[in-house]
């Protein structure tokens, strides 16, 4: 029998389920070279680089306590840097793709946002850590040659590791 209202309330609950189920997942296309950034343990976020050229994220770069990691991707484009002061931690983003991962947004804890690429593209996302004491540690990833494909944040516990 055809139930119009429970209909609606599985399309509701499947609505406010979709970050729930794609936290800890890959955003875009998983395809090209995989990649992640530095996550070393023990040490907090402390700046992240990322280089954008025609609307598109190239490449991204972390740093954790002063010692910036290799970029991961391209260093091409315009880099945009977010630095993070003592006591501010990532805690929750949001991005865009189409073919390319588009935009990124990087939320702190201080408050305030920085935005990685100007452009919004078709398809949203936003992701956040599944434990409330949780930070934004590193990115995984897969680029191509015209720049990253997929993007998956990293969380974990301050100063901490990735899976506490
Ligand atoms: C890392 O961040 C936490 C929480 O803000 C802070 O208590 C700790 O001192 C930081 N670690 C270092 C090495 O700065």
């Amino acid at each position: 029998m055809f139930q119009p209202e429970a209909m609606l309330l599985l399309v509701i609950l499947a609505v406010l389920g979709t970050p729930a189920f794609s936290a800890n997942d890959y955003h875009g296309t998983t395809t090209g070279t995989p990649f992640c950034t530095s996550i070393p343990e023990g040490k907090n976020l402390t700046a992240v680089r990322m280089y954008v050229r025609n609307n598109v994220i190239m490449g991204v770069q972390v740093q954790h306590e002063d010692s910036w990691g290799d970029v991961s991707g391209y260093a091409e484009g315009t880099p945009v840097v977010l630095t993070l002061s003592d006591d501010e931690h990532v805690l929750w983003v949001f991005g865009t793709y189409r073919f390319f991962i588009q935009q990124i947004v990087l939320y702190t804890s201080r408050p305030r946002d920085q935005y990685f690429g100007s452009l919004k593209g078709p398809n949203e996302f936003s992701d956040y850590p599944q434990s409330s004491d949780h930070v934004l540690k590193g990115f995984c990833g897969f680029y191509v040659r015209g720049g990253l494909r997929a993007i998956k944040f990293v969380w974990g516990s301050l100063s901490g590791t990735c899976t506490d």
